[in-house]
């Protein structure tokens, strides 16, 4: 396990500024020597997302999963959709510190974009599920978020709403049986593969055309590689670089502790991927998180206590690199970042498959 995925890490990067290799909670963790060395050739955004070998994109899972995501059904009472939290006619958030899940009970991490998380080798701010087919299982089933007993009570509901069984049969054709939880999770996730955003302008300024970005955003983006950010925020998604599916990249935050921002942003009251792995060695550790789309996205950090991206601009470099850039630089990173934001294609609502003329949802 070690030396394959540190082979393939090594195949898959450009830069050499890694003192070290450890594993983390199976995952990778590098221990950085920050010397401030420069990425050498940056890739756009791929226009189509990877798509593991056992769910292929097909038209009607694509629709089966924008169906489900914006189905409230699929939450105990009827309330909470995943579009709820992650919101695809805005930045694929919600804007809050704290998404509002079932009964408006609050969870304690800020919900992330689903736009480009088909890019992320694994899922969640602690990176516990290995890819998206995991990762959709679980919100269906946490008391906070959508509340269902069980996946069972989910299916099961499903079932009763002809419509779902016609477009799961459409979705995976040729099974006796289609309604199940795990092609519910396959459909969620092939259309979340879709929810990419390949057009922001600095990916036009890397395909050639070189007036795409403004002189201040280039000079941030030279400037994220000389001080540092990009030993962490590498790769097309700038989270790192491209891994196996499963494999997360994780470093520690704060790395330098005992800031004042620490303090204020109580950045390490939550134990990151020791939470999920319980292993001691990975208190602190958190993967690092991707800059596509982040001057949409605040409030910031697993958190979402930092409202503004020039003050979480200032938080990285002092506690990930001991450093306080003057205010001309946070301004010029933050110029850089505001080029990978984009839009996403437009798309046309879903027609939810109506009830069976009764309830299916929790009543009172
Ligand atoms: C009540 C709010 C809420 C609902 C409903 C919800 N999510 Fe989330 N989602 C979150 C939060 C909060 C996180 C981060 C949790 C963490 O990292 O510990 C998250 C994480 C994710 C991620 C990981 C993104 C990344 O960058 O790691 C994806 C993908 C995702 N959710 C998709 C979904 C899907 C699909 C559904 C519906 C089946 C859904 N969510 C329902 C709040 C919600
Ligand atoms: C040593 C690794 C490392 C370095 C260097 C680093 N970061 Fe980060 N960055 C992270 C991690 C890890 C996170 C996720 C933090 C969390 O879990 O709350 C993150 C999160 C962020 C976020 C918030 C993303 C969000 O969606 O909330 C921004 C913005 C950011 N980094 C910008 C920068 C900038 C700009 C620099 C350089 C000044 C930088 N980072 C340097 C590891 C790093």
């Amino acid at each position: 396990m070690y030396s394959h995925v540190a082979a393939a890490l090594l195949e898959s990067l450009q830069m050499k500024t890694f003192s070290q290799v450890r594993l983390v909670g199976g995952g990778i963790a590098l221990v950085l020597a920050l010397k401030g060395a420069a990425v050498s050739g940056q890739d756009p955004l791929p226009r189509v997302a990877p798509s593991p070998t056992g769910n292929p994109q097909t038209p009607a899972k694509i629709e089966l999963g924008k169906t489900l995501y914006f189905d409230p059904r699929l939450s105990a009472d009827g309330t909470v959709s995943c579009n709820s939290c992650h919101n695809v006619m805005g930045a694929g958030d919600d804007g809050r510190s704290f998404s509002s899940g079932l009964r408006g009970q609050r969870g304690g991490r800020s919900a992330p974009t689903v736009f480009n998380a088909a890019f992320l080798s694994v899922q969640f701010w602690d990176g516990r599920a290995p890819s998206l087919e995991e990762q959709a299982k679980g919100p269906l089933i946490n008391p906070v978020e959508m509340g269902n007993k069980d996946h069972a009570q989910v299916i099961a509901r499903l079932k009763q709403i002809p419509g779902y069984v016609a477009a799961f049969s459409r979705a995976f054709p040729n099974s006796e049986d289609p309604v199940t939880i795990d092609r519910l999770a396959q459909a969620i996730a092939v259309y979340e593969r879709t929810l990419i955003t390949p057009d922001s302008s600095f990916d036009h300024f890397l395909r050639g055309n070189r007036r795409a970005i403004s002189a201040q955003a280039e000079a941030g983006w030279k400037r994220v590689q000389a001080v540092g950010c990009t030993s962490c925020h590498g790769g097309v998604a700038f989270a790192g670089p491209a891994l196996p599916e499963g494999t997360g990249f994780y470093q520690r935050f704060p790395a330098y502790p005992g800031t004042e921002y620490e303090r204020k942003y109580e950045l390490s009251k939550d134990t990151g991927r020791m939470d999920a792995t319980k292993n001691p060695a990975d208190k602190g550790f958190w993967r690092v998180a991707s800059w596509r789309n982040v001057a949409l996205t605040a409030p910031y950090f697993h958190n979402g206590s930092v409202a503004t991206l020039d003050e979480a601009v200032r938080v990285m470099a002092k506690t990930q690199l001991n450093k306080d850039l003057p205010e001309a630089e946070v301004a010029e990173i933050v110029a850089f970042l505001e080029t990978l934001s984009a839009s996403p294609a437009r798309t046309q609502m879903p027609i939810l498959p109506p009830n069976p003329g009764r309830a299916v949802v929790d009543v009172r």
